[in-house]
């Protein structure tokens, strides 16, 4: 009964895909943008935009893109995501050195130092042993946010996780510990043997990231301080063991510079990016709440901060680098909440849309990836236009019970009632914070082993294809712009001589 009236509704509004015409000319269409990317874009990218969805495997991004489209109305399948745009796709092999299924951390240190390292640590090889702060030193590796800074470029990180995370972190800090949020989490061997918490390592390693903002405050504030948001809560009081006022040090250290720090979103708001420097903006005393609970007089939303972070930073004329992480796609999957987890992702993708309108494919490579991916998935031969979160058309042959389309191979969600199988119609599958059932009983649902996916566009963008290692990705990314290691095929560029190539005078035009 219930699958013959899906397949009537659906029918009723997609009477147009039932004539090959629509099929073919759609296609014929997609085949004249192919053909028209075989001249390649090889300008000098001036700017580059790395948009990390944690957590984001091709289950999670496909599932988004139909939340995305039932958002609007429609069916959802059809609808193209800001990243489906996209010209070029890839696949990166995601596995840390020590680990199949990687971590945030050692696959932060790929996408963005260019090197895969071991599970847990941040900006070192994988010589250094996770933990074990005396393997640091000479193992160090730098990222391509640290290349773009030597090369004069405006630098920047954004997310909605705390900025001393696993996934920022790689970018500024060298850490065998992504735990080391502060000098509270470190054990005293560590800190006597010289080793530096995260969130210092982000205000000394590189002195000036000319725009910051997530969440973390407490990371920087010392353990007597009280939250400004949260007064007298003492989970959100400062931690920091050494006394140091790390917003207090930042603000002192630019005094001929405009610097702002805003603590919620109506000071962000009010802020006029053309007349900012640099800027920390840090939102909660941790992770931001998920979006679909966000409180939007505190916080802002990442689009919101996406685009005042490309308004401050492009305004550098050797351009910039951005790194943007929707940080709680990851969490919402850890909690079993797949509907938190593809909010945030849908949110990411609004992120990315704003991002194209305020940027240039001619002169800015935008690259949209994840770190790895989860054991979330959706099936059940749901019909066409099925909502994302409701239930496969049929019950089990095995246990008579319906079941919801999105599952966890592992995770909270693993309901076992008086011995059997939770009976999903007597409880609200489409809640904000339901947890979907799962295979196996787990306090926190893992990260999934299998490839991501590698969005790209812009200048050179056609270099992220096949199945390539994750590590790859700043090679590319660097090339593109002209700075880190390997700079040979800008010569002609920086030596202005007349022999260089058409596309790369038009970037220096643009420049
Ligand atoms: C490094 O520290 C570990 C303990 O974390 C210790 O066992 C080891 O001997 C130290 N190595 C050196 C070279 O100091
Ligand atoms: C925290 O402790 C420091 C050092 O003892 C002191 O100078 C400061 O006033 C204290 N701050 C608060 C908010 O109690
Ligand atoms: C599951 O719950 C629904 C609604 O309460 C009920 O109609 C159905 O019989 C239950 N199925 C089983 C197998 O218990
Ligand atoms: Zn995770």
């Amino acid at each position: 009964h219930v699958l013959s009236v899906f397949i009537l509704v659906s029918c009723r509004c997609s009477e147009k895909e039932k004539n090959p015409l629509y099929w073919n000319s759609a296609a014929q269409h997609t085949l004249q943008n192919a053909l028209s990317l075989q001249e390649l874009n090889k300008n000098i990218a001036k700017n580059l935009i790395l948009f990390l969805g944690d957590g984001m495997g091709i289950s999670t991004v496909t599932a988004a893109r139909i939340l995305k489209g039932q958002l609007s109305g429609h069916s959802g399948e059809e609808t193209q995501l800001e990243m489906d745009k996209f010209p070029y796709v890839a696949l990166a092999k995601t596995y840390n050195t020590n680990a199949q299924v990687a971590d945030s951390a050692g696959t932060a240190t790929a996408y963005l130092c260019g090197v895969k390292a071991n599970e847990g640590t941040v900006g070192v090889s994988a010589a250094a042993i996770r933990g074990q702060c005396n393997t640091t030193y000479g193992n160090e590796v730098t990222s391509i946010l640290k290349w773009a800074k030597d090369a004069g470029k405006s630098v920047g990180i954004v997310t909605t996780t705390r900025v001393n995370h696993a996934t920022p972190s790689a970018a500024y800090a060298h850490c065998v510990n992504r735990e080391w949020l502060s000098d509270a989490e470190m054990p005293l061997e560590a800190l006597q043997e010289g080793c530096k918490d995260i969130a210092l390592q982000l205000f000394e390693n590189i002195p000036n990231i000319d725009v910051i903002m997530g969440g973390g405050r407490k990371y920087m504030f010392p353990s007597n301080m009280s939250d400004v948001e949260y007064p007298g809560e003492h989970k959100h009081m400062g931690t920091r063991r050494d006394g140091r006022n790390l917003v207090e040090e930042w603000k002192d250290r630019f005094k001929n510079h405009v610097t702002y720090y805003v603590w919620n979103r109506k000071d962000l708001l009010a802020i006029n990016p053309n007349n900012v420097d640099s800027m920390l903006g840090l939102f909660e005393p941790g992770d931001f709440p998920y979006d679909l609970e966000r409180n939007v007089e505190t916080d802002p939303s990442l689009t919101e901060m996406v685009e005042t972070a490309i308004k401050i930073l492009r305004k550098n004329p050797q351009g910039f680098y951005l790194l943007v992480e929707g940080g709680r796609i990851d969490h919402g999957h850890h909690e079993g909440k797949a509907k938190q987890a593809l909010h945030e992702t849908v949110e990411l993708d609004r992120a990315i849309g704003r991002a194209g309108l305020l940027t240039s494919i001619h002169d800015t490579l935008t690259v949209v990836t994840a770190d790895h991916s989860h054991v979330f998935n959706f099936g059940g031969y749901t019909p066409r236009g099925n909502p994302i979160f409701g239930l496969a058309p049929m019950l089990s042959d095995v246990d008579q019970k319906p079941f919801t389309s999105i599952l966890y191979g592992n995770g909270p969600g693993y309901k076992i009632v008086n011995g059997v199988r939770e009976n999903v119609s007597a409880v609200d599958y489409k809640q904000n914070n339901y947890q979907a059932q799962s295979a196996v009983p787990l306090r926190l649902e893992t990260h999934g082993g299998e490839d991501v996916a590698i969005f790209s566009k812009g200048p050179m963008a056609h270099l992220l294809h096949g199945v390539k290692e994750q590590n790859y990705i700043p090679h590319v990314m660097a090339y593109a712009a002209c700075i880190g290691q390997n700079r040979l095929h800008c010569r002609s560029f920086s030596n202005r001589g007349p022999q260089f190539p058409a596309s790369l005078a038009k970037a220096m035009l643009l420049c």
